[in-house]
């Protein structure tokens, strides 16, 4: 029997990774069984992940979407489209005319905005003194950065946090039972969260936002010069997108940049103060940081896994997958396999080489990967100069999710 892959609580108290270690030996492409019936491959190992993303033909994004749950006709629908769940040739089509944007250049010229706001997030943090470092401090830099990188009102940043809040963490009841300020309820223990059906009202109800805004701004056209405006304007076979698709594809941003940089920010303080010495190493050389990060990302990726379906009847790694079956790269056992990383379970801030697939790998690379890169090295610099103590007041908390590897509190004591 072993682990069961798809449970959340299997995840809960941390990854299983003696059994993943196990399974990546002895059965690298493994059947899990799902609670309502069917199931699906867990894909292990690193090969055999960049093998599953590097053939759209074969492991279709687009046929059932990228997370495990089937969904309604309409909720699949309104996945697709997003970037995430386009199969070729449509899903470049969409993607070219953005690229740019997430370009080196437009990118890099965010670091002084990126730094002002990390800036002003740890100045309250530092009033504080005493914080949870998730909510309180790590959740406002993403939001606050796309909010600005979207030209999006800055009285409209928290509504959009909380919808993303939402539609990402749908198997934890606590966040799932978030009241209207954004705090985490006490809960109903337990029990599954708002899951996927809350997770799709949210990103209807962020979708509706999008398309009353679009129409806002199409009121008053040429005016800005913002990744909305970019969108707004970007032709997709010849026409502007219409208002549906515009709203899927702000939905997208929002979402993906939200949840995934602040689990990388909270989770990669979460190692440093687990390895005291590589804390203070990176304390005293800074030069360090931009590998320092590349290892938070593999070591605590912040998402499990995306989903494929098979197209057609095939073979991955000997094991026959059938056409229709659901397929699963998980990034969190490709990250520890030990025919790519040496001593993979050990964390080293100057580990090189560091091909972890924590922003996936192929075509679907993650678009804001240069972005949330730049969010981490800015943020962790700004962190280490402006408190020389950073200390646990109590137990990190993780996310209940089989999707979402992330800490849901994570109590510190912060001081100059
Ligand atoms: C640490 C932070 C992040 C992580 C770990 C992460 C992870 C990922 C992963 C694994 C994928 C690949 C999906 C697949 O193969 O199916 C992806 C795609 C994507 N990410 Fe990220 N992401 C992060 C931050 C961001 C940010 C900051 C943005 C934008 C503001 C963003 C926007 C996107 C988009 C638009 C896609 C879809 C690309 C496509 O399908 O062509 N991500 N991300």
């Amino acid at each position: 029997m072993g682990v069961d892959l798809y449970s959340p609580n299997s995840w809960v108290d941390g990854v299983p990774h003696d059994e993943l270690e196990e399974l990546r030996r002895t059965d690298p492409v493994h059947w899990q069984d799902m609670p309502e019936g069917g199931g699906y491959w867990a894909v292990l190992r690193h090969a055999d992940v960049v093998e599953v993303a590097r053939h759209p033909g074969v492991y279709s994004a687009s046929l059932g979407g990228v997370v495990l749950e089937d969904l309604s006709p309409e909720s699949l629908e309104m996945m697709r489209h997003m970037l995430l769940a386009m199969d070729p040739p449509v899903h470049a089509r969409h993607r070219q005319p953005l690229a740019p944007t997430f370009g080196a250049r437009v990118i890099g010229e965010m670091e002084e905005r990126i730094r002002a706001i990390s800036r002003r997030v740890l100045a309250e943090a530092a009033e504080r003194g005493d914080v949870d470092f998730v909510h309180d401090v790590a959740a406002h830099l993403p939001s606050q950065v796309v909010g600005e990188l979207m030209g999006l009102p800055a009285e409209d940043w928290p509504r959009l946090h909380r919808w993303a809040e939402r539609q990402t963490a749908g198997q934890d009841p606590d966040v799932a039972g978030a009241d209207a300020t954004g705090e985490v309820g006490g809960g109903v223990t337990g029990e599954v969260g708002g899951g996927v059906d809350d997770t799709m009202s949210a990103s209807v109800e962020m979708a509706m936002y999008f398309i009353e805004l679009a129409a806002a701004r199409r009121a008053e056209p040429g005016t800005r010069e913002d990744l909305f405006a970019l969108i707004l304007a970007t032709e997709v076979d010849g026409a502007p997108m219409d208002d549906v698709s515009v709203g899927s594809f702000c939905v997208q941003l929002v979402t993906a940049g939200n949840d995934t940089t602040r689990t990388m920010l909270s989770s990669g303080l979460d190692a440093l103060l687990d390895h005291p010495d590589q804390l203070e190493a990176l304390r005293a050389d800074r030069s360090g940081l931009g590998a320092a990060v590349e290892e938070i990302l593999r070591f605590a990726n912040p998402l499990h896994y995306f989903r494929r379906t098979a197209t057609t009847d095939t073979v991955l790694h000997g094991t026959a997958i059938a056409g229709g079956d659901k397929v699963a790269m998980l990034y969190t056992s490709a990250n520890r396999d030990d025919a790519v990383f040496a001593e993979p379970h050990r964390f080293d801030i100057r580990r090189d080489p560091n091909p972890h697939l924590s922003f996936g790998i192929g075509g679907h690379f993650c678009l804001g990967a240069r972005l949330a890169r730049l969010e981490g090295r800015v943020f962790f610099d700004e962190l280490l100069s402006t408190f020389g103590r950073i200390e646990r007041t109590g137990a990190a908390r993780r996310v209940r999710s089989n999707l979402n590897n992330g800490l849901k509190a994570l109590p510190l004591a912060l001081g100059r």
